[in-house]
């Protein structure tokens, strides 16, 4: 895989799935940056971690829900390091709650973050990847954008449009060696799932046919997959892996 010196820009890195995201990634030979909302001992923390064991993570504070805090943050990314050769939109959020019940403010949250955020980050990359020539963008959806979800009208709108994005975006950018393609992960064991009530979560768990949550290194190894050279024939795809939860 011809990775050498190459930028691959995991938004929400240091969030469960992104964590692993960036060790694959830089494990792969590629400089690895990520952004971050939270505060700054908990990123000089997580950075400290992976110094650690290894790895070299540049970090940018951007709230991927703001179109000029992705510019700013992409502006500098590129002066301070280059440009961008893989994105993976990764940043997300839940506000779960029946409709019901669901303000406006939580679904404003959720679209803003989850949905509107792909757009805000993509559109600071694709002009330079499609100029050099190669280019990988991954959107990390969800199963509960192919399937629904009981409580989540928001977040499963987001993350069905993701790839509504991903698949007009594969089309524009295809002859130009960028490939677009969606992950839709099943429930991974990270924060956000064990945020879900306990009893509600064994439910969930329980209808899993391979009957465990997944880990994060197993959606981080697709991602390792899409961004090499030999995945340059897939775009537009949308893969599932889900434990066999749902089945298309
Ligand atoms: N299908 C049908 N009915 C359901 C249901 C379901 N999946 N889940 C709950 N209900 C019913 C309950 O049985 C209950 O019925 P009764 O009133 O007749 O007893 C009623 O709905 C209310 O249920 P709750 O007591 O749970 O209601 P609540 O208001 O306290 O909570 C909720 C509602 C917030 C949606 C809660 O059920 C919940 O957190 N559900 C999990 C949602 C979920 O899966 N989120 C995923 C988060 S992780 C993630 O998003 C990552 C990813 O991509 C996979
Ligand atoms: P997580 O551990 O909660 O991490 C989410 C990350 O998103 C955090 O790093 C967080 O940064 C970042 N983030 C949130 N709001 C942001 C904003 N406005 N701007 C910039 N960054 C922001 O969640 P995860 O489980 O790893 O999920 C990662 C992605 O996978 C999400 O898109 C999620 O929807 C999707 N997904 C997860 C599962 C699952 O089961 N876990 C399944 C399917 C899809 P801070 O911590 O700095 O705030």
């Amino acid at each position: 895989m011809s990775t050498a010196k190459k930028i691959a820009l995991v938004t929400g890195g240091m969030g469960g799935l992104g964590t692993a995201m960036c060790k694959l990634l830089a494990k792969s030979g590629f400089t690895v940056v990520t952004t971050y909302m939270s505060d700054e001992d908990k990123k000089a923390k997580w950075l400290a971690d992976m110094s650690k064991d290894g790895y070299d993570i540049k970090a940018y504070k951007c709230d991927v829900a703001s179109y000029d805090s992705c510019t700013g943050t992409v502006t500098k990314i590129k002066e301070e390091l280059g440009a961008v050769d893989v994105l993976v939109n990764n940043a997300g959020i839940t506000r779960d709650g029946t409709l019901k019940r669901m303000t406006k403010e939580s679904w404003d949250a959720v679209i803003d973050t989850n949905l509107s955020s792909v757009f805000n980050m993509t559109k600071q990359v694709i002009d330079d990847m499609t100029e050099k020539g190669w280019g990988r963008i991954i959107n990390i959806s969800s199963i509960n954008g192919q399937k629904g979800q009981f409580g989540q009208a928001n977040y499963s709108a987001a993350k069905a449009a993701i790839h509504g994005f991903t698949m007009a975006v594969a089309q524009e950018t295809a002859k130009k060696g960028v490939t677009v393609n969606t992950i839709a992960p099943g429930y991974i064991a990270t924060e956000m799932v064990m945020a879900v009530p306990e009893d509600v979560r064994n439910k969930i768990i329980s209808a899993i046919p391979v009957g465990r949550l997944g880990k994060p290194e197993e959606i981080a190894a697709l991602v390792g997959y899409l961004v090499s050279d030999l995945a340059g024939f897939m775009t537009g795809a949308e893969l599932a892996i889900n434990g066999g939860q749902h089945m298309m």
